[in-house]
């Protein structure tokens, strides 16, 4: 495999009055890999990006990713990560209304900054590759849902993240436009981008990822690599942890 991106180790997280929503969770994502991380609602799939978004800890376990450990920073050090490390894009888009679409994406390097000259020439060639660029001076609630993803996206990849992680990305998109964010997904995997989308979607697992790892109560299930949009051999090794070479 590629140099990791991503490694849980042991991973556990019980919130009070219930049973945990991770158990003993470990995976490695290596660069460049296209997961799709599928199960029912309520097993997991969110807890487990959180942690490795760095927006919540583990209550055992470790968390690296692009060799930080996450499970050990402190708010302004997650925060930090966050902007530098990852990008995230949530089912209901998560802009802000009363920023522009070009806004909304510079608004990333500005925190961590990046000159504005320079921010608004890195987000208008994102929305362009994006095939968004006639929107930049609207406002995202102008956009189509499909739009308003495409935005997210954009504003995700302003900082060049390692790692691009997204929860349930169609999840509020008619069948259309959910059709244009798996599309615009499958190529930013083609150009390198490691991606890690968690849905219950299984035509968005199939449509974009090489890997399918299927979480059920908080435990994985299966981990498959997928050949050529089928179903492949098993990823990982015995205990389905970890991923073999590509
Ligand atoms: N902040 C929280 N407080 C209490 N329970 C939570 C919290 N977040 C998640 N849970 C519980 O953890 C389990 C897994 O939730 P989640 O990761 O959101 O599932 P999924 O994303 O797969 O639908 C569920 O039982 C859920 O109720
Ligand atoms: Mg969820």
């Amino acid at each position: 495999m590629n140099e990791p991106v991503i490694e849980l180790s042991g991973v556990h997280r019980r919130f009070p009055e219930g049973p945990a929503a991770l158990c003993d969770v470990s995976m490695t994502v290596g660069a460049g890999e296209a997961v799709a991380i599928l199960g029912p609602s309520g097993s997991g799939k969110s807890t487990m990006l959180n942690m490795i978004a760095g927006l919540d800890r583990p209550d055992a376990g470790t968390v690296t990713v692009a060799g930080v450990r996450v499970d050990r920073l402190g708010e302004a050090g997650a925060a930090r990560y966050r902007r530098e490390k990852v990008g995230m894009v949530f089912q209901f888009f998560n802009l802000l209304d009363d920023l522009t679409v070009l806004d909304n994406v510079v608004l990333p390097a500005e925190m961590t900054g990046v000159g504005r000259g320079e921010a608004r020439s890195r987000a208008s060639g994102l929305l362009e590759t994006l095939g968004i660029a006639r929107h930049a001076r609207a406002y995202p609630g102008r956009l189509s849902g499909g739009e308003r993803q495409r935005v997210a996206v954009a504003r995700a990849l302003m900082n060049r993240p390692p790692l691009l992680l997204a929860d349930e990305p169609t999840g509020a998109l008619d069948s259309a436009s959910g059709e244009e964010v798996r599309a615009l997904l499958r190529e930013l995997h083609a150009d390198g981008q490691t991606v890690v989308v968690v849905t219950h979607d299984e035509g968005l697992a199939a449509s974009c990822a090489t890997r399918v790892v299927r979480i059920a109560d908080g435990r994985i299930a299966s981990d498959t690599r997928v050949v050529n949009g089928g179903s492949g051999a098993p990823a990982g090794v015995a205990d389905g942890s970890a991923a073999v070479a590509r």
